[in-house]
């Protein structure tokens, strides 16, 4: 028994160790930044590291839906993103790699990363819950697009945005702090998948 907990820690702890797996693209921590220096849409935020920030943007303003272009970042949550990888990365995860980031003032770091067996802080796994979206839609959730919902409200969302420790921002607004403390609740609940 003993044996067999080891050989599973020594095999995740490998697979933390692999650089993120690119498909051409060059992923480490640097590809992360303060979420509120990335560009804003709606009420998530997108950034393009290979430079095709406006085909990003136009796949997340696009009407029907649309298949984001390689390179693409999109974060709802300074804690979590999805990142486009170049077409046939990882057919399974429609090209997605996901990633579990830890975020200081310090910076950031990828605590997980990979496709279809990304598990979020809560327990949750990432690809699980977002291949749910309607095909159109490119594994994008949101709030209409097929995904289960989330407990977690616009309020809870912008104030983990706002208070980015990344950011640097100083002071943290009455209604942030209350949305951060029913968030706060929420992921007290046991079993539940938050976010
Ligand atoms: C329990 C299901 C669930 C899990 C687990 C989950 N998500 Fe999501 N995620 C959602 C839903 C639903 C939304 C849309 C929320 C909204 O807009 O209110 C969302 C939103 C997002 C967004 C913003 C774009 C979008 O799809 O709307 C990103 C990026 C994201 N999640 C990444 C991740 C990553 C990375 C993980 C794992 C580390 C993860 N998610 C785990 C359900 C989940």
């Amino acid at each position: 028994m003993k044996g067999i907990v080891w050989a599973a820690l020594v095999a995740a702890a490998w697979a933390n160790a692999q650089p993120p797996s690119a498909g051409g693209l060059n992923i480490d921590a640097d590809s992360f930044r303060c979420i509120t220096s990335m560009t804003h849409v709606r009420h998530f935020y997108v950034d393009n590291l290979e430079g095709d920030l406006q085909g990003t943007i136009a796949a997340a303003n696009a009407k029907n839906g649309a298949v984001y272009p390689p390179g693409s970042v999109v974060q709802l949550v300074p804690g979590e993103a999805m990142v486009k990888l170049d077409k046939g990365a990882s057919p399974a995860t429609h090209d997605w790699e996901y990633f579990e980031l830890d975020v200081s003032k310090d910076g950031t770091r990828i605590r997980r990363h990979g496709f279809a067996d990304v598990v979020n802080r809560f327990g949750g796994n990432c690809f699980a819950c977002h291949v749910a979206a309607r095909p159109e839609w490119d594994s994008i959730c949101e709030t209409d697009h097929g995904c289960a919902p989330i407990p977690v409200t616009r309020a809870m969302s912008g104030a983990l945005q706002r208070t980015d420790p990344r950011c640097g921002n100083t002071s943290v607004s009455p209604e942030d702090a209350e949305a951060l403390r029913q968030l706060d609740e929420l992921t007290k609940t046991p079993a539940r998948a938050v976010k």
